[in-house]
């Protein structure tokens, strides 16, 4: 015999499993990635590649295998790991040169190994040292590659246009290079990656910093780097024959496994997807000039990848900066030009601008550090961020912590756990609009309507990782 009472309780379960999945099946959200996860829509063995790139991304290579004899890390992943594997780091590098000086250019020291210095090596015998003659020493910290397969896909002529038809006030550069894979006589490429926009596509990064970071020489970059140029030292040394790096069981060599796990790595999320107060203010104030809000990918190989919209808030130009322009030339980029830093997951960066000097405030600190820095092109919205009132300044930060936190992840450390779940719960409302983006409970509001509710509860328990 059952009851009255458990009977209601039977049927007002069933009424909400039936609800909870009617909801699922007609308000399907798409959750964004978390950082270091891979792009939404990958096929199967696309989604294989991924995982077998992110292997070869976090393996330390030995000095049997070809490391060395100078080198800086091990593996990519030993600097690119933060939040997740692709991420930034806190590792730097250091390049020297010496400054250009009565009309004499400016000298990278490549015979002495320059401009990038490897700070360990296999024997002590082949250390590196910065030269004497060195009066140009500046340290890099690690940005991250995530997004790398839609930014590599953006057509070079939507980033061309922001070089000839400049927002007022700005004129960016577009820094035009070759990549390894090209066939002899192709056109160049509008670089977008590293500092100075010197890299246009992951495989050619992956070769370059197979050989500058970790000394694996591979089937493009064949020639070992010297320990400050020194022969002999190399000729003692280097014990395995280039290329170092070659083909595994499937035909893939490290190079093309690491820029297979770039490429497929997802953009940053943004939550709440948009209508923050601070990003119109950014965006009054002239820093979307150069960090360009959004950008489409173009037609390639990879249907994930192709004609999607993202959100990186960089314009892939080079731009100059003034003081704030590190001294070293590479390519075309020059002392004071450096590449528009992309915002998306700026949150997760533990120190901001190219050496890593705006750090060991609070987010909202290392904000202001890095925008006080701004000079040169970036003098005027330097300027109008220093006249806006202390609580349009916070709406702006509060707009920068949404690039790179995800749906639901309420206290921000990249994942969707009790924590998190204990704040959603207390502000929950049902189907009443109450919330506007820049409320911090507007993390949970996927579907943006306002309120936190069952459609909502039900995408969170699709996010919830626990971890
Ligand atoms: C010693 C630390 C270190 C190691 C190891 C390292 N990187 Fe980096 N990475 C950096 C630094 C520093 C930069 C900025 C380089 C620059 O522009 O001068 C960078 C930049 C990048 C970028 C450009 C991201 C962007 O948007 O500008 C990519 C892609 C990248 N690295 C991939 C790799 C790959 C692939 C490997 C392994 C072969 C690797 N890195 C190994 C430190 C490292
Ligand atoms: C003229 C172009 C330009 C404008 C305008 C501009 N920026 Fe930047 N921004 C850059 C460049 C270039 C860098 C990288 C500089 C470096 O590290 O040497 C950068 C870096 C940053 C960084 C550090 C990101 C990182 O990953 O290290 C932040 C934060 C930032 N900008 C915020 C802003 C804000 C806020 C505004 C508006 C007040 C603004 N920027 C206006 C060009 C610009």
């Amino acid at each position: 015999m059952v009851g009255p009472g458990v009977f209601a309780m039977r049927i007002h379960h069933a009424f909400l499993l039936i609800l909870s999945l009617a909801l699922t099946l007609q308000a399907q959200v798409q959750l964004q990635p978390r950082a270091g996860k891979p792009v939404l829509g990958l096929t199967a063995s696309q989604l294989a590649r991924f995982d077998a790139g992110r292997v070869v991304f976090n393996t330390q290579i030995l000095p049997g295998e070809g490391l060395g004899p100078c080198f800086n890390q091990q593996s990519c992943g030993g600097c690119h790991g933060i939040p997740d594997a692709g991420g930034a780091g806190t590792i730097e590098v250091t390049r020297f040169g010496i400054a250009a000086t009565g009309g004499m250019p400016f000298n990278p020291l490549g015979a002495l190994g320059g401009s990038l210095l490897q700070s360990q090596a296999i024997n002590p015998a082949c250390l590196e040292v910065v030269p004497a003659a060195a009066n140009v020493v500046i340290n890099r910290i690690t940005p991250p590659a995530f997004g790398m397969g839609l930014v590599q896909a953006i057509p070079d002529a939507a980033i061309i246009a922001n070089a000839i038809n400049p927002p007022a006030g700005v004129s960016g550069i577009v820094h035009m290079v070759g990549a390894f894979e090209d066939p002899a006589g192709a056109p160049l490429h509008a670089g977008r990656f590293g500092w100075k926009a010197q890299v246009a596509t992951a495989l050619t990064f992956s070769a370059d910093a197979a050989l500058m970071e970790m000394g694996l020489t591979n089937r493009f970059v064949t020639t070992e780097q010297a320990p400050n140029g020194n022969a002999v030292l190399l000729a003692q040394w280097d014990l395995v024959a280039d290329p170092e790096d070659g083909p595994d069981a499937q035909g893939f060599h490290k190079i093309d496994r690491m820029a297979d796990f770039q490429r497929f790595l997802a953009a940053p999320p943004q939550t709440p997807r948009n209508g923050m107060g601070g990003e119109a203010i950014f965006m009054s104030i002239g820093c979307g000039s150069c960090h360009t809000p959004s950008f489409t990918s173009g037609t390639v190989a990879e249907a994930a990848l192709s004609n999607k919209t993202f959100r990186p808030y960089g314009d892939f130009l080079l731009h100059d900066m003034g003081s704030l322009g590190d001294g070293i030339v590479q390519g075309a980029g020059t002392e004071n030009e450096m590449r528009t830093a992309p915002l998306w997951g700026v949150r997760a960066r533990p120190a901001l601008l190219h050496d890593g000097r705006a750090t060991g405030q609070d987010f909202a600190g290392n904000i202001d550090l890095s925008v006080q820095d701004h000079f040169g092109e970036a003098s005027a919205s330097r300027l109008a961020w220093n006249a806006l009132s202390f609580a349009q300044q916070a709406l702006v930060v509060n707009f920068l912590d949404s690039l790179g936190r995800a749906e639901f992840d309420h206290d921000g450390d990249n994942d969707v756990d009790m924590v998190d779940w204990f704040y959603m719960r207390i502000g929950f409302t049902g189907p009443v609009p109450t919330y506007m983006p820049d409320d911090a409970n507007s993390r949970h509001d996927v579907d943006q309507d306002g309120d936190l509710d069952v459609v909502d509860f039900v995408h969170m328990q699709r996010a919830f990782s626990g971890q």
